[in-house]
């Protein structure tokens, strides 16, 4: 069809040259050069450039991907697709163990009859379900099951296969410190009377026992640590975490303020136990304003969901035994306000102030700050501490770093002492009136 259809365009053409020849003979050259292209010519062009094989490869191409198209219908799904391990991974013993695992259910062993026989049976019960006596199952030893433990009982014989540890809510398993804090009794500047209190209270029981045995007094039981804010009563305490081996639970004080009424002191309930169950434990409150205030009559004789909570610490203090490894260490910046059942001998029979820092103890926090910044070598911290009377420890950090803040401005590598004049006059003359220790003084 194209080459007749070719053919009848050339008759045309030539039948039109004829024409034009006809009316005007200058172009005939030109004319000529315009032959148009015959099938064969279109061939070549289509062609072109390629190389003698390209078809016979190209068919070799599809044919592979064909093949290759076949080979993974024949395998079934692909990994990517239902992220499956290839087969060569699978552990089938493994899966076979798992599905003959049955689940186990959660029930409470309220009472063993007959202990220490051979026919010890152990009364369970299995929440909103019903009780049973049940036996043991054959991993468990008589020894690991103790009257009101939660324990795992399988799904139809109801024997007894896994004991289990309290249940401790998980907010409250969070508050364990676990990663030792990079504080050291190094870094705390001053306070030397404040921490020979502290260890006395919290080591001393713990590595000699004795003492207070043959002696026969309690040793204390929890220590109040109240003074201006940033006097490093956190600071001593993460100092503690870092060189006690016992457990560390921090527990901030706003924590333990909760939505509905009595999740404070459940927790706080949760939090001794969890205590209790270490080898030794120190509990750290920090800002215990936030749950410890003075009870008062709110005038609509309901009660207040914190001061529960507080009552609950004040319960549990008394409750566990003073040689118990629990050590109770509680921060505060306002211990007026505090409820005097809390501060009672007895329950934190130590009270140490965290004070302003003196001469000596502002020279030793300087020093301290400095040892990790980038300080000209001649400097004399005795003379900056003499130009800053009456700060924290909080202050004279911010008076270094500020003293950085210029160095970089000016684009030095070291902090002159310059510097630290100037940050002095901006902190500690510049920020007076933000200085919490004026109002702290006014409430002590
Ligand atoms: N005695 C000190 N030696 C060295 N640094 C200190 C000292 N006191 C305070 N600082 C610095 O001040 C910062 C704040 O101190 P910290 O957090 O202990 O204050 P605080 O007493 O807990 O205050 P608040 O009552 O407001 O909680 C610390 O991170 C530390 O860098
Ligand atoms: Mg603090």
């Amino acid at each position: 069809m194209a080459k007749e259809e070719n053919k009848e365009e050339k008759i045309d053409t030539s039948t039109k040259k004829n024409k034009k020849n006809a009316h005007e003979g200058e172009d005939s050259e030109e004319e000529k050069e315009a032959i148009p292209l015959d099938q064969a010519d279109i061939q070549l062009l289509m062609r072109y450039g390629k190389g003698p094989y390209a078809d016979r490869i190209k068919a070799v191409e599809d044919e592979l991907k064909n093949k290759t198209d076949d080979i993974i219908k024949l395998c079934g799904i692909k990994e990517s697709d239902t992220g499956l391990a290839l087969p060569a991974q699978w552990s089938l013993e493994q899966d076979k163990q798992l599905i003959k695992e049955k689940p186990l259910m959660v029930a409470r062993c309220t009472k063993i009859i007959n202990p220490g026989t051979e026919e010890a049976q152990y009364l369970i019960h299995i929440r909103q379900m019903a009780k049973y006596v049940v036996g043991l199952g054959e991993k468990v030893a008589p020894t690991d099951i103790e009257e009101g433990m939660r324990v795992g009982v399988e799904n139809d014989k109801y024997r007894i296969q896994l004991p289990l540890p309290a249940k401790i809510d998980a907010s409250v398993t969070m508050m364990q410190v676990e990663e030792k804090p990079d504080v050291t009794y190094n870094d705390v500047g001053g306070a030397k009377e404040q921490i020979e209190k502290i260890r006395e209270v919290v080591e001393m029981p713990m590595l000699n026992p004795e003492k207070f045995i043959n002696l026969g007094i309690d040793p204390p039981k929890g220590v109040l640590l109240y003074g201006p804010p940033g006097t490093g009563k956190t600071l001593v305490a993460r100092a503690v975490a870092n060189r006690t081996d016992a457990c560390f639970i921090r527990v901030i004080g706003s924590e333990l303020v909760q939505k509905y009424v009595g999740e404070g002191a459940r927790m706080v309930r949760e939090l001794f136990t969890m205590a209790r169950s270490k080898k030794a434990c120190i509990i750290f409150f920090d800002e215990v304003d936030a749950v410890g205030g003075a009870r008062h009559d709110d005038g609509e004789g309901g009660d207040n969901e914190v001061q529960r909570t507080m009552l609950e610490i004040v319960n549990q203090l008394d409750g566990f035994d003073a040689r118990g490894n629990v050590k109770v260490l509680m921060a505060t910046n306002r211990p007026d306000t505090l409820d005097p059942a809390l501060l009672r001998p007895g329950r934190l029979d130590r009270k140490i102030e965290f004070g302003l820092p003196d001469l000596e103890g502002r020279v030793h926090v300087f020093k301290i700050h400095a040892r990790t910044m980038s300080m000209d070598k001649d400097i004399r911290f005795e003379l900056l501490a003499r130009l800053c009377p009456k700060t924290t420890g909080a202050d004279i950090r911010s008076v270094c770093t500020e003293a950085g803040m210029f160095a970089i401005r000016a684009r030095r590598k070291s902090i002159s002492e310059k510097d630290l004049l100037d940050a002095i006059e901006k902190v500690i003359k510049g920020y007076q009136k933000f200085s919490a220790t004026q109002k702290y003084m006014v409430y002590n």
